[in-house]
């Protein structure tokens, strides 16, 4: 009987340490600096779960408070840095401002999903605009997917966003799917998605995609496809009274 006690309360023990270590995630963030353009610093932010969390607090605070301006929504994005762990971001040189930054998630084949890296969020505030900030963040990406191997990027986007389109296109994006419904009532007063890919193995020279078109080879049966998939569904209603 002494003994039964003694190995419940062990088993109680263990468990007890179990479900305290389950629920305790701390974060830590890796900051790595990459490279300037024109003028802003361009860095790698990595979350690490395992150390001290007050870093991943503020930075989760400070880029919730810069999507929401740059996408001039009034409510929060919530907790973007843990969905969206992988960042690129542009800094404002003696500011300890955020000019530009690219949030996105590793999509991993073996929780059957498409190995990939999904962009989450690509934004850049209003006045640094045009200063191809966006494209070199794109580019980082596509390049990190490139060397590692990874078989995608991809995204959605609104299909009222002229210019976030014309990026993704100029940086060899195809539309794959239509999306209807994706997005919440925003300011395109429109609520249906493209979901774009790029294939890596349509690469040629990783370092000039978004450049040169000439930086990959995509076959003209993918263009093809992609638009008939992608034409807008326009229901056509026919007023019978008229
Ligand atoms: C879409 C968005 C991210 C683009 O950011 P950006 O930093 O302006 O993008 P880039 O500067 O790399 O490229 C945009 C244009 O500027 C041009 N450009 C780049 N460098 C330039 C320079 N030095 N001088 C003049 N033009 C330049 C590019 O050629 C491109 O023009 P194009 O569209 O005619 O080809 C930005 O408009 C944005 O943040 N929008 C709001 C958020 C959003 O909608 N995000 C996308 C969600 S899916």
């Amino acid at each position: 009987m002494l003994l039964y006690c003694v190995r419940m309360i062990n088993l109680i023990f263990i468990q007890f340490i179990l479900l305290k270590s389950a629920t305790i995630t701390v974060y830590c963030l890796q900051k790595q600096y990459l490279k300037d353009i024109n003028s802003h610093h361009m860095y790698r932010i990595r979350l690490r779960i395992d150390s001290t969390r007050e870093d991943f607090l503020e930075w989760n605070k400070k880029f919730d408070k810069f999507l929401q301006i740059s996408f001039k929504q009034p409510y929060s994005f919530g907790s973007p840095l843990k969905y969206c762990p992988e960042v690129l971001v542009f800094i404002i040189p003696n500011r300890t401002q955020i000019s530009g930054v690219l949030m996105a998630q590793y999509r991993d084949k073996n929780k059957n999903l498409d190995d990939n890296f999904y962009i989450c969020f690509l934004s850049v505030l209003p006045e640094y605009r045009k200063f191809g900030l966006a494209s070199t963040l794109l580019n980082a990406i596509i390049q990190e997917a490139y060397d590692t191997d990874v078989q995608k990027v991809s995204l959605n986007v609104n299909i009222k966003n002229g210019e976030a389109l014309r990026l993704y296109r100029k940086c060899g994006f195809l539309c794959s799917k239509y999306e209807s419904n994706f997005y919440p009532p925003s300011q395109y007063d429109e609520s249906d998605a493209y979901y774009m890919t790029l294939l890596t193995k349509y690469i040629r020279v990783p370092s000039l995609v978004c450049k040169t078109t000439q930086a990959l080879v995509i076959p003209t049966e993918m263009k093809t496809a992609s638009t008939a998939v992608c034409v807008k569904r326009t229901v056509v209603t026919i007023n019978k009274f008229h």
